[in-house]
């Protein structure tokens, strides 16, 4: 599972938090971002589409990778899976998440925001974090901290980081992928403008080359 979650997120540097609120926005935008470049996606379970999306967006767009976000149970990580998500991201840790997805078929990125929550997961074998929310959990400087008790963990910060912050993270050792939903602009989606979400995807690619 470490490798599986180490191989998705550095499938894409980016990974957009994706939130349904009209169901029939899930397909076209997330067709939009793989346009723009950016494959690895995560729909969050905020609002009652996002198992729908999930489905929806995996038989259209086989060559996306779909995660399921904003899972905070172990019911919710099942019905994750059955929608056909291929990877499940949760906010937080509790023991009961983080035991469920060791067996479980589609592997686990948990989030952490403390050295306390990493040794939670570390001790079960995780190495794979998402640092969240990591504007205001300490930032760049924070990830940089993680390193020296945690030489040989991964992260994907998320949370607060925008088109022009993303390259910082970006720029540390330990970070693979940062996450962020500044890649689906609600007004954007409201206008359906999804020329408008591949050139953004885009832009957001091409600031991070040096
Ligand atoms: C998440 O769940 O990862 C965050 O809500 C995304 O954070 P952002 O909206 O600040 O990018």
């Amino acid at each position: 599972h470490q490798q599986r979650i180490h191989q998705i997120l550095s499938t894409c540097p980016l990974l957009p938090v994706i939130t349904i609120h009209d169901p029939e926005t899930a397909v076209p935008l997330c067709r939009a971002l793989v346009e723009g470049g950016v494959r690895t996606l995560e729909i969050t379970l905020r609002t009652c589409h996002g198992l729908q999306a999930i489905r929806e967006v995996r038989q259209a767009l086989p060559q996306a990778i779909v995660g399921a976000g904003t899972v905070t149970c172990t019911q919710q990580y099942r019905q994750a899976e059955l929608a056909g998500a291929q990877f499940v991201i949760t906010p937080g840790v509790t023991e009961a998440v983080l035991d469920f997805a060791i067996t479980a078929p589609v592997p686990l990125l948990p989030g952490v925001a403390t050295p306390s929550d990493l040794m939670l997961g570390y001790s079960r074998g995780y190495r794979q974090f998402k640092f969240f929310p990591a504007e205001v959990a300490g930032g760049t400087a924070a990830l940089k901290a993680f390193a020296g008790p945690f030489p040989d963990v991964g992260f994907c910060p998320t949370g607060g980081i925008r088109q022009s912050t993303a390259g910082d993270y970006l720029a540390l050792s330990n970070v693979a992928a940062v996450g962020g939903s500044w890649l689906t602009p609600a007004e954007l989606i409201a206008e359906h403008n999804w020329q408008g979400i591949a050139e953004l995807a885009k832009a957001s690619l091409a600031g991070l080359e040096p």
